[in-house]
């Protein structure tokens, strides 16, 4: 997500805005950049981490009082030096850092193009630069270009602007996407997220919507677009940072489940070509000749990302016949398993740091195999090691219980599906159906979460027994299995996964009256047979709670409890169906009043084999 930081003071504003934009940097971002304005311009972006950039700037000399900075989180063009903020124009006078989508750019940038301007990046947000640059031809001001060239751009926006030659002022306007002012003694830090503030002050002014603000160092002026001055209070905040991060959310975990439908749309962006009814990703640009010769596909992965790697076995072979094998990684490195170059290893990994993960990748790439990475976290060892790569967008998940990864994750290996599905025997209509599908995952997921009180009633009706298991089948086996890891990870209640049919190979011995079942009974090709399964459980004296697909009547009189999903395509149920999972494991946690976000002996990444 990008991260906005601006500086005016009395101070050198270079360390305040690399504090500020490693404040930000839990928000994940994939490219960086600063520019301090004194006795010289000092520019600098790179594409990475902040610690690059804080690299190449401390060999140079950046003095300053003014200046602004970015992390940015590539949406329009890639993630490049070019491509980061701060942009200029022409003359390099002005800069600008931009959050938001600038949805007329395309007009706006052939406009410019035609009055002379050159465009260096492929972003939206340079467009701003060259408008503040062309409005100044007429105002010779700085302040009135800035409200000028935001009178002409339309959509999301938090920009921030200084000129070169006016050390006086920072420049800010806001519609739809956060901007916050710090006031300081005898200074203003401006950014996107108050944890790049607090740090500083705990007076803040939150910028409203088609507000534009002027900053000097002991000076704020707020107006509206119609250029009337806008009083506005400054808030006293008392907040710690890990409470700034965590917003109104009792618990990360939380905060983290609610953002899913963000998540997903995250996921999809920019990977869809709905008129061929297929996919694409730009990771896999470099290595599209080599993977017209794969003809299996081998999945590596731990915990909640090898669920999420099962899932897509099933995808894989139902939907492009590509047979897909799945292995935990811990396990792979101990056996032979039987791997060739006809092979494409995928490693599933949140961190990206997963040291079992990272042992089977170095394993396989010893035999020259081509390796693809589904990761988060952007420049992590298994986005570095791999030959290609998918980032999955989800922000930084700091909660221990992956959640909303495993969305982003299921989406990610969906487009996927989608990719190799449409290059098989999937047809253009199946794959548009397929994408109508998965742009309405996200309103979906917006139902479940708005239902969150039904699952806490559930939750508090169990609470207090010792053990569970989870069934599920085909598509959402594997959600009965990370369900029954969610419930142990953060409740410490013992819990079990299996397939709904394997219930009568054994698990069933185990169901009396104190052992309830959490079973997905979800519409589709298995749901009878679950529901024989529920049948089995109930016979047995068993009580039941069931996910079901919302408008089935028949389900409420065998379960004893019920969570109904809306209704979508059998392939992407799982994704609907994992969220009450999730829920349900943090609200019993919750009953148990456990340490949520950080349960005992578990780690947010594994890095030891
Ligand atoms: O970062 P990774 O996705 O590689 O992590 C893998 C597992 O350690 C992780 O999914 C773990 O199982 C989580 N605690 C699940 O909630």
């Amino acid at each position: 997500m990008c991260g906005i930081v601006g500086y005016i003071g009395k101070e050198e504003a270079l360390p305040v805005l690399l504090d500020g934009l490693k404040r930000l940097e839990y928000r994940g971002y994939d490219s960086s950049g600063v520019v301090v304005l004194g006795e010289k311009v000092n520019f600098e972006k790179t594409a990475g981490r902040v610690s690059a950039l804080e690299k190449k700037v401390s060999k140079n000399n950046f003095f300053g009082n003014i200046g602004i900075a970015h992390t940015r989180w590539a949406t329009h063009g890639k993630p490049t030096k070019t491509n980061a903020h701060p942009h200029t124009g022409c003359k390099k006078e002005f800069f600008i850092v931009h959050n938001g989508i600038i949805e007329n750019y395309k007009e706006l940038k052939k406009e410019l193009e035609e009055k002379g301007h050159k465009f260096s990046s492929q972003t939206d947000s340079e467009v701003f630069a060259h408008l503040i640059e062309e409005e100044f031809k007429d105002y010779h001001n700085f302040e009135a270009a800035f409200k000028g060239a935001v009178s002409k751009i339309k959509g999301a926006f938090g920009i921030v602007a200084v000129h070169k030659s006016d050390l006086e002022k920072i420049l800010i306007a806001k519609k739809s996407s956060p901007i916050l002012i710090g006031v300081g003694d005898g200074e203003h830090i401006i950014a996107s997220d108050i944890a790049a503030i607090l740090g500083r002050t705990k007076e803040i002014i939150y910028l409203g919507d088609n507000e534009i603000a002027v900053c000097e160092k002991n000076n704020i002026r707020i107006s509206n677009l119609k250029n009337e001055a806008v009083g506005k209070k400054v808030h006293k905040v008392d907040i710690s940072l890990e409470e700034a991060e965590k917003g109104h959310f009792e618990t990360f975990m939380k905060k983290e489940i609610f953002e899913a439908p963000e998540v997903i749309k995250n996921a999809v962006r920019g990977r869809l070509i709905e008129s061929e009814g297929t996919s694409k990703f730009g990771g896999l640009d470099d290595i599209s000749e080599r993977l017209k010769d794969i003809k299996k596909i081998m999945i590596v992965a731990c915990g909640t990302s090898y669920y999420a790697g099962l899932l897509a076995k099933y995808w894989l072979e139902d939907f492009a016949q590509i047979p897909t094998t799945v292995e935990i990684a811990s396990e792979f490195k101990d056996r032979k398993a039987s791997i060739d170059k006809s092979t494409l290893l995928i490693a599933i990994s949140q961190s990206g740091e997963t040291a079992d993960t990272i042992g089977a990748l170095k394993e396989v790439k010893a035999k020259k195999i081509l390796t693809l990475g589904i990761v988060n976290v952007v420049g992590s060892t298994i986005s570095r090691e791999t030959d290609a790569g998918i980032y999955n967008r989800a922000g930084p998940e700091i909660s221990v219980a992956s959640t909303k990864a495993f969305i982003s994750q299921a989406t990610v290996l969906a487009l996927l599906t989608l990719f190799f599905a449409r290059q098989k025997t999937m047809s253009l209509s199946e794959g548009k159906e397929l994408i109508l599908e998965i742009k309405n995952l996200h309103g979906k997921i917006g139902q479940i979460l708005s239902n969150q009180k039904n699952i806490e009633n559930i939750a508090k009706k169990y609470f207090k027994y010792k053990n569970f298991i989870y069934l599920g089948k085909k598509y959402n086996f594997p959600i009965a299995l990370e369900g029954a890891l969610k419930l142990k990870e953060i409740s410490y209640i013992h819990a079990e996964g299996y397939a709904g049919g394997e219930l009568k190979h054994g698990p069933i011995a185990l169901v009396d009256k104190d052992f309830p079942v959490f079973c997905i009974a979800t519409k589709g090709s298995s749901y009878n047979k679950m529901l024989a399964t529920i049948e089995e459980v109930k016979a047995r004296g068993g009580k039941v709670i069931c996910i079901a697909t919302s408008g089935d009547k028949k389900i409420s009189k065998i379960a004893d409890d019920v969570v109904f999903i809306p209704k979508s395509s059998e392939m992407l149920s799982p994704i609907l169906s994992v969220i009450p999972m999730q829920f349900f494991a943090y609200f019993v946690a919750r009953y148990l009043k456990k340490d949520i976000d950080k349960p005992r002996n578990l780690a947010k990444s594994v890095t030891v084999e």
